[in-house]
């Protein structure tokens, strides 16, 4: 009898496990530290623009002193996901583990910057759905583009790659996307510039006012927890 392998997507091997809770909440925390956390989730076609947008992004949120921090496709399989490859399941495994560390980054209150394809619409609503289910806001950026140009563009020559058959699985030519349905941002990269994309997210986090902290709220927890005078400053930004 052929013993049954496992695969990369079993998650449910632990057992005898508890959580430990902390010694306060995520609000506690928030108001301690003036800030809030999200996700932002970035998908799109490859070459749609997703690092490009997310690290101009996070480079200007961090210039205003906001805690951001990007999590990129290919950066994360360097390491952490450097045992997964291409197949639907080690896609779904891919996006599974990014949302779950995604939820930790915001829920320590920094702004979470993902940028992979995320091809597949039920495992980006998987990401959304961890992190409804912890009050932890999640927004989906949809950088669009038309294959076309993500074609012409090629940065990393892996469309010409992929039209060679040098590479299987490849999204938009022999794997499937799956545009968003309800993304709450959705940017034309071809249509928008760089700094234009960066300003609509902003845009988008203030108006639903994500960027701000209530200085008031923050200033009585820290007087509740003996921390020093209250730094304004940061808790308005
Ligand atoms: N308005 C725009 N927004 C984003 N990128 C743009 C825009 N206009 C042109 N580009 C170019 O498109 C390319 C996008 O490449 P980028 O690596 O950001 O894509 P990606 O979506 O992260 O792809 P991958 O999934 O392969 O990592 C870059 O060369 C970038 O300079
Ligand atoms: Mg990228």
């Amino acid at each position: 009898m052929t013993a049954t392998i496992k695969a990369t997507t079993d998650v449910d091997k632990s057992t005898n496990i508890a959580w430990h809770d902390g010694n306060f909440t995520r609000s506690e925390r928030e108001t301690l530290l003036g800030r809030k956390g999200l996700t932002l989730w970035f998908t799109g076609l490859s070459a749609s623009g997703k690092s490009t947008l997310a690290s101009a992004l996070e480079q200007h949120l961090v210039s205003l002193k906001i805690a951001a921090y990007r999590l990129d496709g290919d950066n994360i399989r360097f390491g952490l996901n450097k045992n997964l490859g291409f197949s639907d399941a080690d896609r779904t495994e891919n996006i599974r583990r990014i949302g779950e560390v995604a939820k930790l980054f915001a829920d320590s209150t920094v702004i979470a910057i993902t940028s992979f394809i995320s091809p597949f619409r039920a495992d980006r609503d998987s990401a959304r759905a961890l992190h409804e289910a912890a009050g932890i806001p999640f927004i989906e950026v949809f950088a669009d583009v038309p294959i076309e140009v993500a074609e012409q563009r090629d940065p990393k020559g892996l469309y010409k790659k992929a039209r060679e058959g040098l590479i299987k699985d490849f999204t938009g030519i022999s794997s499937p996307y799956e545009a968003p349905e309800k993304a709450e941002i959705h940017i034309r990269t071809d249509l928008v510039s760089v700094e234009d994309g960066v300003r609509k997210i902003v845009a988008y986090l203030e108006e639903k006012g994500l960027l701000q902290v209530d200085a008031a709220a923050s200033a009585g927890v820290k007087r509740a927890a003996g921390v020093e005078a209250d730094d304004a400053s940061a808790a308005k930004k």
